[in-house]
């Protein structure tokens, strides 16, 4: 049944797996991967990648590749790293103007675009990271049922993503000035940013937040501990991110 005029639903999946398609079908559905596909996909938007076509599979990236032209550059990670033959990885920071600047970038990663298929069904798909948080809850202002889906680490719930979500339920109720009704997840991510908020002091306390996390002490594991930096650079860019479910296209709105 549709929500009574005046309310907003926010519902918030902490895996991919605690949702089913068929819930979200005539939903705006929101993808969450802090670390780092979705904050790497936004990056890339807003340097000026024409757009970011997600797959599930290296071979299928990689056969997409042979006959998408000499505009195309292919990204990704399988256990964080860049995978072999591919121009880009899936740190930030490889994503800037030099490099993709007017390109395709077909994109694979382990968890971030497998939660973008699981939205196969939604009315709509956003693409969200702390790097776009504003931009992400301005378009939401005017959705009624919404749905944030967080990528989690290979089935297990991270808090970088339940931070996110948490940011995105508390805005979110800040803007529209409304009760929102909620679910459980909701409430105990919006419980997390708040008292990650206000608990931790200091330069950077999402930085610190995001070093403690699951995804976080992966990162630093493997060498790519800068960009926990660049994923908690709250609202760096202006730009909504938006998966088109027909063509499979992530373009910049
Ligand atoms: C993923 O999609 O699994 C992540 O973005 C992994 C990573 O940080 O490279």
């Amino acid at each position: 049944m549709p929500p009574a005029p005046h309310t907003r639903t926010v519902a918030v999946h902490l895996l991919p797996e605690l949702v089913e398609p068929q819930q979200l079908a005539g939903k705006t559905a929101v993808v969450i991967d802090v670390l780092r596909a979705t904050t790497t996909v936004v990056t890339a938007l807003a340097c000026g990648a024409v757009e970011v076509l997600p797959f599930l599979n290296v071979e299928d990236a990689r056969a997409k590749a042979q006959t998408a032209g000499d505009k195309v550059l292919l990204g990704g990670e399988r256990g964080g790293l860049r995978i072999e033959g591919f121009q880009l990885g899936n740190s930030p920071a490889e994503y800037n103007e030099r490099t993709v600047r007017d390109r395709t970038v077909i994109f694979t990663t382990t968890n971030g675009t497998r939660a973008m298929q699981r939205c196969k069904l939604a009315k709509r798909v956003l693409i969200a990271g702390f790097v776009n948080l504003s931009a992400i809850c301005r378009e939401l202002v005017d959705e009624t049922e919404i749905d944030i889906v967080c990528a989690g680490t290979d089935g297990h719930v991270t808090r970088e993503d339940t931070l996110l979500a948490g940011a995105i339920v508390d805005d979110l109720s800040r803007i529209t000035g409304m009760t929102l009704v909620t679910n459980d997840q909701a409430d105990i991510a919006c419980d997390a940013w708040r008292s990650a908020v206000g608990d931790l002091t200091g330069a950077s306390p999402l930085s610190q937040a995001l070093r403690a996390s699951r995804g976080g002490r992966n990162l630093i594991d493997i060498g790519h501990e800068n960009d926990i930096d660049l994923a908690a650079q709250i609202d760096q860019f202006d730009l909504v991110a938006e998966l088109d479910l027909v063509s499979w296209r992530i373009t910049a709105k």
